[in-house]
């Protein structure tokens, strides 16, 4: 099978959407670097067809296996797209260890096997680089902000943006990088906000909001996620970043209010619970220049609806989900949330 894109962390949720993507909207062929951590599942990969799609288990971390992942790319003319991460911020408070390692040595070594073999890449980053924002700043991300990292989680995913700026400046490596904001939508693992609150009500057990649920994020379809990935891919310009967003700002206590309204539930029907350390308080992405300058737009852009087909996969995926549902309870229940 000739590959023409190599997507690490192609079992977890964004980037196996990204694989459905490109199975969808083009002839391509994929090849997916997965470790198979407890946030990747080959089970979202099962039913793709397999003259397209290849999943090899491994880590981004392991030089000798990315190196001949990495040859085989480039004898195709391939792309390198960086999915793989640690991703959560409330695990990186209790271990960043595991951070450190995938997301900044992990990224080092594709990026060497990037550079020795002159492969286009793509890495894929997230607004939380940037710090946060006041709830009553008039203002929004873009990509002039400074770098102002909060987490052990997005420290390692700002390092890993500067470790490919840098590959780009002194080696010439053929990169682009993205930011984007909060993603929903199906095959998210049930550790985040909407499918751990979606679970527990489809159990019958009330919402867990952080703090006073004051915190605003910026949400986006993980499929317009993927559609803009694939744009910058095939017209963005080498070494530059483009921030992907969906003008969807939301506080914590609205996504819950509206998933309690969906779920035919009272709207104070929720706990307030044990704020998360060092809680960033707003993102908020201005994506002017991927829509100006590649003309790329969203296309899920009523939450509402986007939200409800969120809850109905998750009630008709339930097999997909649970195994996975105690031990993520457990770990949160140790924590007070
Ligand atoms: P996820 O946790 O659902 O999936 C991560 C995947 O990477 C898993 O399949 C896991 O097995 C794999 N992985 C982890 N360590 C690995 C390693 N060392 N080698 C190979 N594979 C490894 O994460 P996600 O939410 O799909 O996020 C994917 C990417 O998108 C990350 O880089 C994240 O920083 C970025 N991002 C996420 C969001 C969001 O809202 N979830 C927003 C912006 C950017
Ligand atoms: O902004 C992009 C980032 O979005 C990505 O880089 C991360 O990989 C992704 O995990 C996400 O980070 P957040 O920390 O914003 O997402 P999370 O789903 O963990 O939490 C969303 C908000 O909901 C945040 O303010 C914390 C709050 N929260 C979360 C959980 C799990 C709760 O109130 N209750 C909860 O049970």
């Amino acid at each position: 099978m000739a590959p023409t894109f190599l997507v690490t962390g192609g079992a977890g949720f964004i980037g196996s959407n990204f694989v459905r993507h490109v199975l969808e909207h083009t002839d391509d062929q994929v090849v997916v670097l997965d470790k198979l951590t407890y946030a990747g599942d080959r089970r979202t990969l099962e039913g793709l067809p397999a003259n397209r799609v290849r999943l090899v288990e491994g880590d981004i971390a392991d030089a000798a296996l990315v190196d001949g992942l990495v040859a085989d790319l480039a004898r195709d003319d391939g792309v390198l797209v960086h999915y793989a991460a640690e991703s959560h911020n409330d695990n990186s408070l209790h271990d960043p260890s595991p951070f450190v390692q995938t997301n900044l040595i992990g990224t080092f070594t594709l990026l060497e096997a990037a550079r020795r073999h002159g492969v286009r890449l793509h890495h894929i980053s997230t607004d939380e680089v940037y710090g946060d924002l006041e709830l009553d700043d008039p203002g929004r991300f873009t990509e002039a902000t400074p770098y102002n990292p909060s987490s052990p989680y997005s420290s390692t995913k700002a390092g890993s943006d500067l470790l490919v700026r840098a590959w780009v400046r002194s080696f010439g490596v053929r990169a682009t990088i993205s930011n984007c904001s909060n993603n929903y939508g199906p095959w998210q693992h049930v550790e985040k906000f909407i499918p751990r609150q979606v679970t527990n009500l489809l159990d019958g057990v009330r919402p867990r909001v952080y703090g006073a649920g004051a915190n605003v994020r910026d949400w986006i379809h993980a499929d317009d996620h993927s559609s803009a990935v694939l744009r910058i891919i095939e017209r963005g310009e080498i070494g530059e970043t483009y921030l992907i967003g969906a003008d969807g700002e939301k506080s914590n206590l609205e996504v819950v209010q509206a998933l309690l309204s969906i779920m035919g539930r009272p709207e104070d029907d929720f706990d307030l619970v044990t704020d998360r350390a060092g809680h960033d308080l707003r993102y908020a992405i201005d994506s002017t220049k991927l829509r100006t300058e590649l003309g790329w737009e969203p296309r899920s852009t009523s939450f509402a609806d986007g939200l409800t087909r969120t809850v109905e996969w998750y009630r008709e995926h339930e097999d997909w989900w649970r195994p996975h549902k105690d031990a993520t309870e457990r770990k949160y229940a140790e924590a007070g949330q």
